[in-house]
């Protein structure tokens, strides 16, 4: 695992856009894990900036996201649709038969269609060739994805009940008004993340820095799903001073520039 220390949230963004572009350009046919949240938003201002300023090309990639709140229509604004399309995909030139996300217009009590969406979301994975690079956020409690403290490290594509805290963090986007927050959502399993070919997480702010020093120094466990990333062969973490405020900072893998 590589830890990447960046002076702050800007740094962060670009260090990440330059490590998607440089395999876009090394592979343009690549297919992109891509996460939501408020951490990867400049990042994906980087990738516009550099579609429109630099020709960098989205017309071969293929997209599979993370996951998606149950119960909110793509046209929500707080949906993961509605927030991909609006910030990344309506900017850029991937071709939208190549976008997967994972639909949250199911209800709850139809166990089977679920289950059957959710395998059928890794089946397309599997045959567009696997992930080549998966982006991740963190929760505050170290969730990655919707993969809540507990999840099993091997988890594939499935619902999941969403903790009380990742519901009051998310509250903020539901006009802090708790009955508005989606209960469940549909995520990618950590094992599903694991296959990836790459990962690479990012983090800034104070509010993450204790989920940084769960993920990187601690022993690895469900109760802090994004520590799973220490078993990965290729994973890049870049952080920011904040977020690696409480790191102790011995690793011979820190570093503050990939080149
Ligand atoms: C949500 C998403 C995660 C994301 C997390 C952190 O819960 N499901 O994928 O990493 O929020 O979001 P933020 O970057 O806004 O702190």
């Amino acid at each position: 695992m590589l830890v990447v220390v960046k002076k702050n949230h800007d740094e962060v963004s670009r260090e990440a856009a330059r490590v998607v572009s440089n395999m876009l350009r090394e592979k343009p046919s690549s297919i992109l894990g891509l996460a939501t949240g408020t951490t990867p938003l400049d990042l994906y201002n980087e990738l516009i900036r550099m579609y429109k300023e630099e020709g960098l090309d989205f017309s071969k990639v293929t997209t599979f996201n993370l996951d998606e709140y149950i119960g909110l229509p793509p046209s929500h604004p707080e949906s993961y649709h509605y927030f991909m399309y609006e910030n990344l995909f309506k900017h850029i030139n991937v071709p939208e038969r190549f976008i997967h996300v994972p639909s949250g217009m199911v209800d709850v009590s139809e166990v089977h269609r679920i289950n059957r969406f959710c395998e059928w979301y890794e089946e397309q994975i599997v045959r567009f060739g696997g992930i080549d690079l998966q982006l991740l956020g963190i929760g505050a409690n170290g969730h990655i994805g919707f993969n809540e403290p507990g999840s099993s490290l091997g988890s594939r594509t499935r619902i999941k009940t969403l903790s009380e805290n990742t519901r009051k963090d998310n509250s903020r986007f539901f006009d802090n008004d708790m009955d508005q927050v989606p209960k469940y959502a549909i995520t990618m399993g950590i094992g599903t993340i694991l296959d990836s070919k790459v990962i690479l997480l990012v983090a800034s702010g104070k509010n993450k820095a204790k989920a940084i020093k769960a993920t990187v120094e601690a022993p690895i466990t469900s109760q802090v799903p994004a520590s799973a990333v220490q078993m990965h062969k290729r994973a890049i973490l870049i952080v920011d001073e904040d977020a690696a405020s409480q790191l102790d900072g011995t690793y011979d893998e820190f570093v503050t520039n990939l080149e």
